[in-house]
């Protein structure tokens, strides 16, 4: 279907800014049908030039109703109107399914999603066919990853997190499940079975990997603050190594406070304990800003960074790196040359082309929007709710309800019956008795199914009372 022809105004006096006046226009516009399915609208450039304004604002507004589900980016093919089957007088929508009604589509909140897909853009593409234009691709990719990667990755901490990285101090890996399994790979060739402290409640994955791999596991009960030194002092066995997450403590969502920090790095330091910073997702703070990572503290603890871009880019790609020094970087470094890497060469090239051409960046910056969106509709849906508290609001690609009553696994067993898949905070917790809350992942949704589905989880709260 051609490009669409749309009657637009703005009212430059307006106190609404022109975004927004744009983003209702063009809303108002699919749905009264004027804008139907697979129209494709004009470039964001011409457009900006026919109405007068600037690029970014028309960009702004493409991003609100992409989020909102009303408009679909493909690439070079440029954007179009997305096919939704809430709007029913579309009668093309109806002739590419072939039915006039469709099952409503499983609005997945599981967490760990982001947000749309990257791949789809033009500079993505663009670093793909780069990568595989090079020459010499027919030897094995060096075991801790590509120069090129390596140096991509130090130059995104220094944009992303202010750090200052050696590239010959990062390894690439496959994500950070690789990653723990280096580094219990790298203990166990030490010492028999190591001992592991990992907050609780925490990311169980990481567990489960862990304990695969030989290492033996410890809990520590933490707030969404963290681990508190006094807990940690107070420990009768010191463990081998102890796994973090300081910037946004999973799932809860809060962050370590300096002090807690320094304390952690003394206790560390005195004890020989591999301090492992899992940093996963710290671009996306949506109202403080992140604070230095653990491993730029003065100390002379060792503190490795696991990185990731499960969350900046998609988990598709099973790819991270670690940023290692000292004794324990070295041999990190011996056990990933003895090991071999998991990552494709081409992959990685791709990669790094992508972050040097400032893709990343761009990306990231369009996901935290999206994000801050989708926070923001949290907010207003369930925010004023007084049966439950809301949060880990502050970053990330989730939040966090928790409730007295009914019991969360109902809630989510019920939610599944009508199309909404949530999970329970039970799931996070080793030891202690589980909190009662649901782990809401907004990443991968639409403004409107993130809106269908809020509705859904307050009706069941609604009725359960
Ligand atoms: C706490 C935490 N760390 C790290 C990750 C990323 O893991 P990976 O890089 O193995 O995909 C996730 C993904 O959900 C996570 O929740």
């Amino acid at each position: 279907m051609g490009e669409a022809e749309i009657p637009l105004g703005l009212d430059r006096e307006s106190s609404v800014s022109l975004a927004a006046q744009l983003a209702n226009q063009l809303r108002s516009a699919i749905l009264r049908g004027i804008l139907k399915p697979e129209h494709t609208l004009p470039a964001t450039r011409r457009l900006a030039s026919e109405l007068g304004i600037s690029r970014g604002v028309v960009v702004r507004a493409f991003e609100q109703l992409s989020g909102e589900g009303f408009l679909e980016s493909n690439g070079a093919g440029g954007t179009k109107v997305a096919v939704r089957p809430d709007i029913q007088n579309s009668s093309s929508a109806k002739r590419r399914t072939g039915k006039a009604k469709t099952a409503p589509e499983l609005i997945d909140l599981t967490p760990g999603r982001p947000s749309g897909a990257p791949f789809k853009g033009r500079e993505w593409r663009n670093a793909w066919k780069k990568a595989l234009s090079e020459e010499g691709t027919t030897h094995l990719p060096p075991a801790l990853g590509t120069a090129l990667l390596r140096e991509a990755v130090a130059e995104h901490l220094a944009l992303s997190r202010g750090l200052a990285v050696d590239p010959e101090d990062v390894i690439i890996t496959g994500g950070t499940s690789d990653a723990l399994h280096l580094v219990v790979a790298m203990l166990r060739s030490r010492r028999g079975s190591p001992r592991i402290l990992v907050e609780d409640p925490g990311y169980p994955t990481a567990w489960r990997v862990m304990s695969a791999a030989g290492a033996l596991l410890q809990t520590v009960p933490v707030d969404e603050n963290g681990v508190r030194s006094t807990q940690l002092a107070a420990l009768e066995d010191t463990p081998d190594a102890i796994l973090i997450t300081p910037s946004h403590q999973y799932p809860l969502g809060g962050r370590m406070a300096v002090q807690e920090r320094l304390g952690l790095l003394k206790w560390a330091d005195q004890r020989g304990v591999l301090v492992l910073e899992d940093d996963y997702d710290s671009e996306f703070r949506h109202s403080r800003m992140p604070l230095p990572a653990v491993a730029s503290l003065p100390t002379n603890a060792e503190v490795v960074i696991l990185g990731t871009f499960s969350k900046n880019l998609s988990p598709w790609l099973r790819c991270g790196y670690l940023v290692v020094r000292g004794d324990a970087g070295q041999r990190l470094k011996a056990s990933r040359e003895a090991l071999d890497t998991p990552v494709a060469g081409v992959l990685q090239q791709a990669l790094a082309h992508y972050i040097q051409g400032g893709g990343l960046s761009r990306h990231t910056a369009r996901a935290r929007r999206e994000y801050a969106h989708r926070r923001a509709l949290l907010i207003e849906r369930l925010g004023s709710r007084e049966d439950l508290e809301l949060g880990a609001l502050d970053g990330g690609l989730h939040a966090v309800i928790r409730f007295q009553q009914p019991e969360a696994a109902t809630v989510a067993a019920q939610a599944l019956q009508q199309g909404v898949r949530v999970v329970t905070l039970a799931g996070y917790y080793a030891d202690r008795p589980p909190g009662n809350g649901l782990v809401i992942g907004y990443g991968a949704v639409s403004d409107l199914q993130l809106a269908q589905a809020l509705k859904v989880i307050a009706d069941l709260l609604d009725e359960a009372h």
